[in-house]
């Protein structure tokens, strides 16, 4: 047991409760940036005359040599060590003897796990943006060579009115553009720096907080050194947006599923995207979007956990706030592992055109174009709606569709019915009529695809 705090202490700590509060198991996760930080605090120390200059480059070099030797394999971190704090300090004095002691000069574990979290989660917000980046393109890409594969758009899953498959990928670049917002909004609001609040009163060794905040690309110093060691907001923040793509993906997989499976026949899972059955030979499985879907679960409990995790603790820093980091870090991989497979996925899958626009002709679609056809010579909407709804019943009746039957049919159920119906309710007015903006046709959408490729080239926030 390495422990950094035996001074007080009489007895040695009991072995269970030395394993039940221990860290290291998770937290060595952030070794880096609890050595990124360490050097950030030593050159202020330096620069504020609190550590000679040969204090400060041993330390430095001992710090380097550490992150280098784990790197390479020759350093293990192990579970003799309480945490990584621990780990790392315990290293940097065997190697380097009495000047590693002042490393934690000025500073508390408290604002070191505070920065150390910070960081990590930073980076994985900007990795994060990346993956729904990528994932973007390939949207955009379907979206562009689809301005005319029509579908039908559904309403309680039933058929409702003709779309595109741009369209409809479209709806799902929407979804994750904001969910890109979104990280922007959690890096810019958690962009600064707690080092230096020490363990909750900031700290009588003149700090500069401003240096080592811009040292470490902090936008500056959090403002109450209380709430700077205790602030786990920025968590929650993020899980909350983690949750919001994976409902994202959930709802996008769900879709995948139903478009997969038989009766639909929408796509074709590509072969490296799917799954056999141990059983039955023909079975081709959508198991990479089952598994997305159900890992959504997960994430949620992530966000459910920190939020009552944190509910109860009063000001300042409490061993609860241990808990803020292996569901925190199980959310961000599941995240960025099923973005990334999602976005394999949907490259990859064939589109079935014909199934998609044969589905489109069927199951009335164009009932609410052939009212509005009444409408345009001069039937009041209520009526029409109403012949429309008779005329739909009459094709049930027989098995087929609007545009089906005869003028003569036609006439029978309205006498304002004329030949210039079956032009005003194909499929391609159905869709090629809608010009509103954020509409299916595709000279609407052939302005979104270019606006969402601008998007892509220019949409970029970048850190260092
Ligand atoms: N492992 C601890 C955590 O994750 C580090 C901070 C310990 N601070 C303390 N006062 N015991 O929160």
């Amino acid at each position: 047991m390495a422990q950094l705090w035996g001074g007080r202490f009489t007895k040695e700590t009991d072995q269970l409760v030395y394993q039940f509060n221990a860290s290291i198991s998770f937290d060595q996760r952030f070794f880096r940036e609890d050595i990124e930080g360490s050097i950030a605090h030593v050159v202020m120390l330096e620069k504020q005359g609190i550590l000679t200059g040969e204090e400060k480059d041993a330390i430095v070099k001992g710090l380097t040599g550490i992150r280098q030797d784990v790197e390479e394999g020759r350093l293990a971190i192990t579970d003799e060590y309480e945490d990584v704090h621990s780990f790392v300090e315990a290293n940097l004095i065997s190697r380097i003897g009495d000047a590693g002691k002042k490393l934690h000069t000025g500073r508390s574990r408290n604002d070191q796990v505070a920065l150390d979290m910070k960081l990590y989660t930073r980076n994985q917000v900007v990795e994060i943006d990346d993956r729904l980046k990528e994932l973007l393109q390939v949207l955009n890409k379907i979206m562009e060579e689809n301005l005319h594969t029509y579908m039908p758009g559904f309403t309680h899953l039933q058929k409702a009115q003709p779309i595109t498959l741009a369209h409809h990928m479209g709806a799902y670049f929407e979804m994750f553009k904001r969910d890109r917002g979104r990280m922007r909004d959690i890096y810019s609001r958690m962009n600064f720096s707690p080092l230096g609040s020490g363990a909750l009163a900031g700290t009588t060794y003149p700090l500069d907080r401003y240096y080592t905040a811009s040292l470490l690309g902090f936008e500056g110093p959090t403002d109450n050194s209380m709430d700077s060691v205790s602030d786990r907001d920025y968590v929650i923040e993020l899980l909350s947006a983690l949750s919001t793509i994976m409902m994202h993906l959930s709802r996008f997989s769900e879709e995948i599923i139903i478009w997969n499976c038989n009766e639909y026949g929408f796509v074709e899972i590509d072969d490296t995207y799917s799954t056999g059955s141990s059983i039955m030979p023909q079975k081709k499985n959508p198991d990479i979007a089952e598994l997305v879907r159900s890992k959504t679960g997960r994430v949620y409990g992530a966000l459910m956990a920190i939020l009552t995790t944190m509910k109860g603790i009063p000001l300042a820093y409490n061993k609860d706030m241990q808990e803020d980091k292996e569901m925190t870090f199980d959310a961000i991989d599941t995240v960025k592992g099923c973005l990334q497979l999602f976005t394999g996925m949907m490259e990859s899958m064939t589109f079935k055109k014909d199934r998609m626009e044969t589905s489109a002709m069927m199951g009335f679609t164009n009932a609410t174009d052939a009212a509005d056809y009444l409408v345009k010579k001069g039937v009041p909407f209520r009526d029409a709606h109403s012949i429309i709804g008779r005329l739909v019943l009459y094709c049930i009746d027989k098995g087929s569709s609007i545009d089906a039957l005869t003028i003569e049919e036609l006439k029978q159920i309205s006498a304002v019915f004329e030949e210039d119906v079956y032009r005003e309710i194909s499929l391609e007015t159905c869709v090629e009529k809608r010009l509103t903006h954020g509409a299916p046709s595709a000279q609407i959408m052939k302005k979104q695809v270019e606006a969402n490729a601008q998007y892509l080239k220019e949409g970029d926030w970048k850190h260092e």
